[in-house]
């Protein structure tokens, strides 16, 4: 009862549902590894929670290389959703993660609501988890390869299907590439979803022009960095005026300002991701630089921060 206590009380934390974090700051999925890829380079016990690499039922090679380029201010990557599948990841990834301090949620995906709802149920009934993250940016293949995350139907009913299928806090991350996003925030409200997780990486392409050829083998892949964060930025804003769950903000998050801007924007809690490629430690500094930001505003908390955007 101590430690909830004291993160109570603690100046950083925030409360996502059910869950208790000691400060906002996450890793985000696929950006991080298992985490023991960082160990040597972050202080891992010390975030405010490590969202691993997404996890389907069965192993994925992904796609076939080239599947990352660089472009201004960012990325573009086509990996294809490669993973060790959830049973590997139990046996082999999870025994790390479990001794960390730091709480460790599973970015889940799959091919069908089915999918969905059997790696919940698996994740459920295994120990050392604090809460699942949904990624609907994946095709149904079932019905014909449309996205789950482009149609609110179909968000909707993935999201109830795995909250029916697990006791974790489920949150649920939405894909940019949609005309309306807060269409598809309010399906997945109705979902039943504890919190809601934005932005995804953004669609876009790159050409040779030697080759005339693309530079991605995939010709698409999703764009990520410093490029998309005043998009994310605003897909957050947007959603905050829609929804009553909290947000976790995501998209070209590498310093303790661009982490303040989603707060104001309304997100409870962010995530660092393509800037763990070229700055491993921005999570850590950012917490460090939440810090000091509310000790020199003399707030007593960073949760006055949240949603404090005058318009
Ligand atoms: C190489 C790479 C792999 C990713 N893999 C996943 C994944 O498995 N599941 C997921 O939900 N998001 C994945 N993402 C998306 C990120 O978690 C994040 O939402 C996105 O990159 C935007 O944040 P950023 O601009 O800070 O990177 C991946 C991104 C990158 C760059």
């Amino acid at each position: 009862m101590e430690t909830v206590n004291a993160k109570k009380k603690s100046a950083l934390s925030v409360t996502i549902g059910q869950l208790q974090l000691a400060n906002p700051v996450m890793t985000a999925s696929g950006t991080f590894g298992y985490a023991n890829e960082f160990d040597s380079l972050v202080d891992l016990d010390c975030l405010g929670a490590i969202i691993v690499k997404g996890i389907s039922l069965q192993p994925r090679p992904g796609n076939r290389p080239p599947r990352i380029i660089e472009t201004a201010c960012g990325m573009l990557n086509a990996i294809g959703l490669e993973n060790v599948g959830v049973e590997r990841f139990i046996t082999d990834k999870l025994p790390y993660l479990k001794q960390l301090s730091s709480p460790v949620i599973v970015n889940i995906l799959g091919d069908s609501i089915e999918d969905y709802a059997a790696l919940a149920a698996r994740l459920s009934d295994t120990e050392g988890i604090a809460a699942l993250e949904v990624n609907i940016s994946c095709p149904n293949v079932k019905k014909g390869g449309v996205a789950f995350g482009t149609d609110p139907a179909m968000a909707s009913a993935v999201t109830s299907a795995v909250k029916k299928a697990t006791s974790l806090p489920v949150i649920v991350k939405l894909s940019p590439n949609v005309t309306d996003i807060t269409q598809i925030a309010r399906a997945v409200e109705d979902g039943g979803a504890d919190a809601i997780s934005l932005i995804n990486t953004l669609l876009g392409m790159a050409i040779d022009i030697r080759t005339k050829k693309p530079k991605l083998a995939n010709v698409v892949g999703g764009l990520s960095g410093p490029a998309i964060k005043p998009v994310a930025l605003r897909m957050v804003w947007q959603t905050a005026q829609a929804i009553n769950l909290p947000i976790v903000g995501i998209g070209g998050i590498g310093t303790t300002e661009d982490a303040l801007e989603f707060l104001m924007a309304g997100a409870t809690a962010i995530q660092v991701g393509t800037a763990n490629f070229y700055q491993p430690t921005a999570a850590n500094e950012i917490i460090a630089g939440l810090k000091q930001y509310i000790h020199d505003q003399g707030l007593k908390s960073i949760r006055e921060v949240i949603n404090s955007l005058q318009v």
